[in-house]
């Protein structure tokens, strides 16, 4: 079958990786010229952005000259501008919702009111805001544990944290105001505490069939400390939970993904094909939804897609017809770390260079993100650059060999945040969840 991956990042790459090696041919759409992708694929087509109609004309035009016979979408940006719906039209399958079922991601305020409307108690506290009205009140009722959103896309960095990212009430409403004056709209909600997991299922308009949890790690820096970012690593556990959750924990998350689910057919008609992505933070007072996502993690897809026992070509055309079986993973632990650029989070620099030396493969793989290869020479932008992963028979295993994989890797004002997956940093997430339950 021929396959059209649109997105040019690791994720993208590991699927179109994946396809390749379950016997399909693989086009690209690409906005960076990532080296993996040009590798993997028998043609691609490079935009600018997805948001354009001449865009995604072309990008139809480019799926019917190689008789494309599926499109994987991986980012979010092309299914909040509908390409899912514009390939349907044309009678091409697509893995990804379309543009009204993406809305699970494209806006929080509209999935905080979905999970209100049927009763899906997993919501800290929240209200909808267009203007300042109501803002400086709701936040004092909320007595400093407030966390305001842009109610849109901005690649995970539209989040504030009172405490982390916002110090006082007042850089608080500045920070409203700026989004007001962005003609955004944005939600407050209340601060909750807890650890954070991902948890996500293939959908195929039906039913669904669950993947094992992996905990991203959004912020910039050791500790998690600094900016939020569209993730620095991720990791998974062999028994397919994380060392800080109970059986509990992973039915009362996927229960959520399937409520939601049905929650979506019944609001709109229309059977969620694609992958739903839950983001939960597990506080004292149980799981709770921080957002959902219309599209595989990145990273977290590099754990998922390196632990798929089953063929992956077969899982995607299957979503599209209706048609899902059983999915099996590998019991095995995943650990991966993204190698980026200086500053990326808040001020990345766009001088970093990236050396890779191929030792890295005696211990992980490397997927290549936003990076451009041009005659030869890779380039990095201002956004990730790479990721490396390993698997093994436990997280520590699976960490070292991450580790010794990064000693492949050299070049200019890159950073790593080493600290993921190590013993010291799970340990306090147990520990935390220990005192939190
Ligand atoms: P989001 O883009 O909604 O996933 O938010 C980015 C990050 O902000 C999350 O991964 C959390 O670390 C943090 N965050 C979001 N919402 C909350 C909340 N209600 N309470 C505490 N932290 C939050
Ligand atoms: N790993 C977070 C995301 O994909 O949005």
């Amino acid at each position: 079958m021929n396959f059209l991956v649109i997105g040019s990042g690791a994720r993208e790459h590991i699927i179109a990786e994946k396809l390749a090696e379950s016997g399909s041919t693989v086009y690209s759409v690409l906005t960076n010229l990532n080296p993996g992708l040009l590798k993997l694929s028998a043609g691609y087509h490079s935009v600018t952005a997805y948001n354009s109609r001449d865009s995604q004309i072309s990008i139809l035009d480019f799926a019917k000259e190689n008789s494309v016979h599926c499109v994987v979408v991986g980012p979010e940006d092309p299914l909040a501008n509908g390409m899912a719906d514009m390939f349907w039209k044309q009678d091409i399958p697509v893995v990804g919702p379309t543009r009204q079922l993406a809305q699970i991601e494209t806006s929080k305020g509209f999935t905080r009111d979905l999970l209100e409307r049927y009763s899906i108690d997993a919501s800290p506290r929240y209200q909808r805001f267009k203007t300042m009205n109501g803002a400086s009140e709701f936040i004092d009722d909320l007595g400093g544990n407030y966390v305001i959103k842009f109610d849109g896309l901005m690649g995970g960095k539209g989040v504030k944290v009172a405490g982390e990212h916002l110090h006082s009430k007042e850089e608080a409403l500045i920070y409203c105001k700026q989004l007001v004056d962005g003609s955004g709209t944005y939600i407050i909600e209340e601060k909750i505490f807890g650890e954070e997991f991902s948890l996500m299922s293939f959908c195929d308009g039906r039913k669904l069939a669950h993947m094992p949890a992996v905990q991203d790690h959004k912020r910039a820096y050791e500790g998690d400390i600094g900016p939020n970012t569209g993730g620095m690593g991720s990791y998974s556990d062999s028994n397919h939970s994380l060392p800080f959750l109970t059986e509990q924990d992973i039915s009362g998350a996927r229960e959520i993904n399937e409520r939601v689910f049905r929650a979506l057919i019944d609001e709109t008609g229309q059977g969620y094909k694609g992958i739903l992505y839950g983001g939960f933070m597990i506080t004292g007072n149980g799981i709770q939804l921080i957002e959902y996502n219309a599209r595989f993690g990145d990273p977290e897809a590099m754990n998922l897609l390196t632990l798929l026992a089953s063929d992956f070509s077969e899982i995607c055309y299957n979503i599209t017809q209706g048609n899902l079986g059983t999915v099996t993973f590998r019991n095995k632990s995943s650990v991966c770390k993204y190698i980026v650029p200086k500053g990326y989070g808040s001020n990345p620099r766009k001088d970093a260079t990236l050396i890779v030396n191929p030792g890295y493969a005696r211990t992980s793989s490397l997927y290549y993100a936003a990076v451009n290869q041009i005659d030869g020479e890779i380039t990095t932008t201002s956004s990730r650059a790479a990721a490396l992963v390993s698997s093994s028979s436990t997280i520590a295993k699976a960490e070292e060999k991450c580790e010794s994989g990064l000693n492949f890797i050299s070049g200019n004002n890159l950073y790593v945040r080493h600290d993921i997956a190590k013993e010291e940093l799970i340990k306090k997430r147990i520990e935390n969840m220990e005192k939190i339950r």
